[in-house]
């Protein structure tokens, strides 16, 4: 049995961008419930490091507040207090020489060293390089860095250069938090720990398959960046991408970083380039309650999509000639994030014409409600002709495994422990990174060059008309976005 929550080596955590919003949100708090998991070893020390000048005692009072909002999960008042003991902070100068001496001084030299960089893609060459230069970066030393890795290829490719300078590629944590999902993970442990789907999971029986992922909010505060990078680069070059891959890969030898990592890149490379009239671009209009997108990126004539849907296809033997349908979008009807997996029609109804067309649906739901769903055809109950229904096998997870089937970690929870772990399966290859920039840039060069505008579609409806006529024209249709 594999344990339940294997302690990590004592380590020194230290967070560039420890003020801001995503270590408030995800980092900080996820800490906290990896420490009251009792998970951190007693010494284990947390670093915050900003521009900002603060001491430990303000950046304690600012985690303090950030854990108290986003979610702490100490069931012990007292855990909130000796977690803090264990959390410090020290002012730093990105692009200068301020502060390293000092966070240097901080950590120890006997356990594992890890630097989060929670800033921008343009800081992350002058952190590295001052770590290196400052003598805080170690043989083991690790770093993670936030998405987005580059703006395209050509930017992804100087920046995997850039930290090549100065750190190994087994020393580099490229996080895509999507991976870090319960859901995600279980895509793998359903493909390759069962023996039931495996035999039909290629084009031979599978019609197609859908990955959807469906957000209700909008563009929020991050109107500067959003405009800039709109739905392919901020998700489908991502985390679509990497759903994706654990949905087509081949199965990897073991689990275990590199193994997983080949069969990814491999699904990445065998994508086709999209036709043109296979994408789908759309922005959403404003309503009664509030303003559009181009007013919440206040860029009235920004063509930037907020939602983008696409027919793709992977060229290898398993999957010729099954599309995968892929949509995301903001404001849309509901938050959910799903793949299906359509299989196709039994080849022969021995019940006849009027007994319609069926077939089985795996529906994995990677938010809410974390569970798969698998429709079966069966007989509708009553007298008089043979009447097919087809009904779910229902596996809610939180049904399924009682508590511990609702208590899912947040993603950040697992991945940090990864680092400290050195366990780096579940974060991106330098070389698949650039897989992914590899098949989206032309896309995105092809409507840049075309000057096409997005599609207008209303907030809370499934996206532009366009969408449904891209599977329509197949003789398909997506499922119903639901929450
Ligand atoms: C982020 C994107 O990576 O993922 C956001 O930048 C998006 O635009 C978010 O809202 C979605 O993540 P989740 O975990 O809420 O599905």
């Amino acid at each position: 049995m594999v344990s339940r929550v294997i302690p990590v080596d004592s380590f020194d955590l230290v967070i560039f961008g420890g003020t801001g919003d995503l270590a408030r949100r995800k980092i900080l708090p996820g800490l906290f419930r990896r420490f009251c998991a009792g998970q951190m070893p007693p010494e284990a020390q947390i670093v915050g490091a900003a521009r900002t000048e603060m001491d430990d005692a303000g950046f304690r009072d600012m985690v303090r507040a950030a854990i108290d909002e986003f979610g702490g999960g100490a069931e012990d008042p007292g855990q909130l207090d000796s977690f803090l003991e264990r959390v410090g902070y020290v002012a730093v100068d990105a692009k200068g020489d301020g502060g390293w001496k000092a966070l240097k001084d901080r950590l120890r030299d006997d356990c594992v060293r890890a630097f989060y960089f929670s800033v921008g893609p343009a800081l992350f060459g002058d952190l590295a390089e001052r770590l290196r230069a400052f003598g805080l970066a170690t043989e083991t030393s690790r770093i993670v860095v936030e998405k987005p890795f580059g703006h395209d290829l050509e930017s992804a490719r100087a920046l995997n250069r850039e930290l090549a300078q100065y750190f190994d590629e087994t020393q580099i944590y490229r996080i895509d938090h999507y991976l870090g999902k319960e859901t995600v993970q279980n895509l793998m442990a359903v493909r390759f720990g069962n023996v039931l789907f495996e035999p039909l999971w290629n084009a031979q029986f599978v019609d197609h398959i859908q990955i959807t992922v469906a957000e209700t909010v909008g563009v929020g505060g991050r109107g500067g960046y959003y405009d800039d990078s709109g739905a392919m680069r901020d998700m489908v070059q991502n985390h679509l991408m990497q759903l994706l891959c654990l949905i087509a890969m081949e199965p990897p030898a073991q689990f275990e970083p590199d193994s997983v990592r080949d069969e990814k890149l491999k699904v990445i490379r065998a994508l086709d380039p999209v036709e043109p009239h296979h994408i789908v671009r759309g922005q959403y209009g404003a309503d009664e309650k509030q303003p559009g997108y181009r007013a919440h990126v206040e860029n009235e004539r920004s063509r930037t999509e907020s939602f983008v849907a696409l027919k793709a296809h992977v060229s290898n033997w398993r999957w010729a000639g099954t599309p995968f349908y892929l949509r995301t979008g903001k404001m849309l009807r509901a938050r959910t994030s799903e793949i299906a997996v359509v299989f196709k029609d039994a080849p022969h109804s021995i019940f006849g014409a009027e007994a319609g067309r069926h077939n089985n649906v795996l529906a994995i739901r990677l938010q809410p409600n974390e569970g798969m769903t698998l429709d079966v055809t069966i007989k509708e109950p009553g007298p008089g002709g043979m009447r097919l229904v087809d009904v779910p096998l229902d596996m809610t997870f939180a049904d399924a495994l009682g508590p511990d089937g609702a208590n899912v970690p947040d993603a950040y929870e697992r991945l940090v422990m990864d680092v400290i772990r050195g366990n780096q399966t579940l974060f991106m290859r330098g070389d698949e990174v650039e897989a992914a920039w590899a098949w989206t840039d032309p896309m995105i060069d092809g409507w840049e060059a075309r000057g096409d505008v997005p599609k207008p579609y209303d907030p809370g409806s499934s996206g532009p008309e366009d969408a449904l006529m891209l599977l329509h024209r197949d003789g398909r249709r997506w499922r119903d976005i639901k929450a």
